[in-house]
């Protein structure tokens, strides 16, 4: 089996042929192929890649390039994990929408707009060279947004799953909390890729017993302190709402909070300082323990559990992961893409069916798909007054005011990236 990560450069490798290194049953790889267009730190990341392999007896072969229709040729999968503007841009997108009281996120709000209108159009076109070289390869895309790129990847006629690791870390994380092996937890987990709501924890599979009200009860604050939200809200929702739901539950108190400290951005930039030089080391030869300061927990699993099961078997039945809606959630176009559950074959993701969503969860849910359509119109299309609607339709910003003015600032700082600008 040969595989092609793309943005294979990037300081969170390691996670993944850490997880590609111990999971080697499941996904048997005999060619790792890791592209990225900067060559130095490519050389880097894959001179660790080599050594963690070796490490663990992995006898698959690592190759490094910053020649795309090289690397995926022949690839029987892709993943797509890059940063267009890398952490500087990221930078900008977590600074410019505070200055009208917004919140300052990668993926949430202004800043995810601004993100998805400089991505879309690369990853299409690293696509369109897939398809051109090796039209049956997999795309499996963790670049952000992913709800957006997903739907963009799939519009133009893509292989393509969205994956992101939040599921897999809420169910990593029940299970040690209920003691019971995160295979033995099934998430009921409905929503937009970084806006999802664990309806129900199930053990066994998903007709199994629902432990979530057990699992507040005696978990409520562990639960709540990781979300860092207050556990009478989590209990009174009674459901468990992604990290991510804190940019819209308490989004005015964030906001107050990423005004007094530095972005995770210049956070994120001096732990990728000081990840590059441990990798220079030629003696390092495991992941360090700095990576998991990073979001990205668990994503390499995740990344396993995908590819094993799109190329034929062996990953885990269900799965969740970004797709189109197809009437899973009625009350969403067919042709949103949505987050769920899904069994996965060959053929791609089926999600299994979603009990009634409650129109708390629902109505937001509509929003912001309604936003991720005006925010892929932008992003293809391009032009001032796309960018308005997409922001003018965003929950976080909603008033004329502030919309007009964060589409002045992202058109500002972000001239580079966008070709109609
Ligand atoms: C989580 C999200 C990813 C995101 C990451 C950011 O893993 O699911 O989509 O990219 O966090 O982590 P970072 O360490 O870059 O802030
Ligand atoms: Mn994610």
């Amino acid at each position: 089996m040969k595989l092609t990560v793309v943005g294979g450069g990037s300081t969170y490798t390691p996670e993944l042929i850490d997880g590609f290194a111990r999971l080697r049953d499941t996904l048997p790889i005999e060619e790792l192929v890791l592209v990225d267009p900067a060559a130095e730190r490519l050389e880097l990341v894959g001179g660790l890649a080599r050594r963690i392999f070796a490490r663990q007896g992995h006898p698959g072969r690592i190759v490094t390039t910053s020649d795309l229709d090289a690397g995926v040729e022949g690839a029987d999968a892709v993943l797509l994990q890059l940063r267009v503007g890398g952490q500087a841009a990221r930078q900008q997108d977590e600074t410019w929408p505070l200055e009208c009281g917004c919140v300052g996120q990668e993926t949430t709000g202004a800043g995810g707009l601004a993100k998805a209108l400089r991505t879309v159009p690369v990853v299409l076109d690293i696509a369109e060279r897939v398809r051109r070289t090796n039209p049956n390869a997999w795309i499996i895309d963790f670049t952000n947004p992913v709800g957006i790129v997903t739907r963009a990847l799939l519009q133009a006629g893509h292989k393509t799953v969205g994956l992101c690791n939040v599921a897999i870390g809420f169910q990593r994380k029940f299970a040690g909390l209920l003691g019971v092996s995160p295979a033995d937890v099934h998430l009921d987990h409905v929503g937009l890729n970084h806006l999802t709501w664990e309806t129900g924890v199930r053990l066994g599979g998903p007709e199994g017993e629902n432990v979530l009200p057990k699992l507040l009860a005696e978990h409520g604050e562990a639960v709540a302190d990781d979300l860092r939200l207050p556990r009478t809200i989590v209990d009174r929702l009674g459901v468990v709402p992604s990290y991510y739901l804190r940019y819209y539950y308490a989004h005015d108190e964030v906001v107050r909070e990423l005004r007094t400290k530095p972005s995770r951005a210049a956070e994120v930039a001096e732990m990728e300082r000081q990840l590059l030089t441990m990798y220079s080391d030629p003696a390092l030869d495991e992941k360090p323990e700095l990576l998991a300061q990073r979001g990205g927990a668990y994503y390499s699993e995740a990344a396993v559990d995908l590819a094993a099961s799109l190329l034929g078997g062996g990953g885990s039945p269900y799965q969740v992961v970004n797709t189109y809606n197809k009437g899973t959630l009625p009350f969403l176009p067919d042709d949103a893409v949505i987050e769920v559950q899904a069994a996965i074959g060959s053929n791609g993701p089926s999600p299994l069916p979603v009990p009634a969503v409650d129109p708390l969860y629902a109505g937001l849910m509509a929003n912001v798909t309604a936003y991720e359509d005006l925010a892929l119109e932008a992003a293809l299309r391009g032009g001032r007054d796309r960018v308005f609607r997409a922001l003018l339709s965003h929950p976080l910003v909603g008033q004329y005011e502030y919309a007009d003015a964060l589409t002045d600032q992202l058109i500002a700082h972000n001239r580079e990236h966008l070709a109609w600008a």
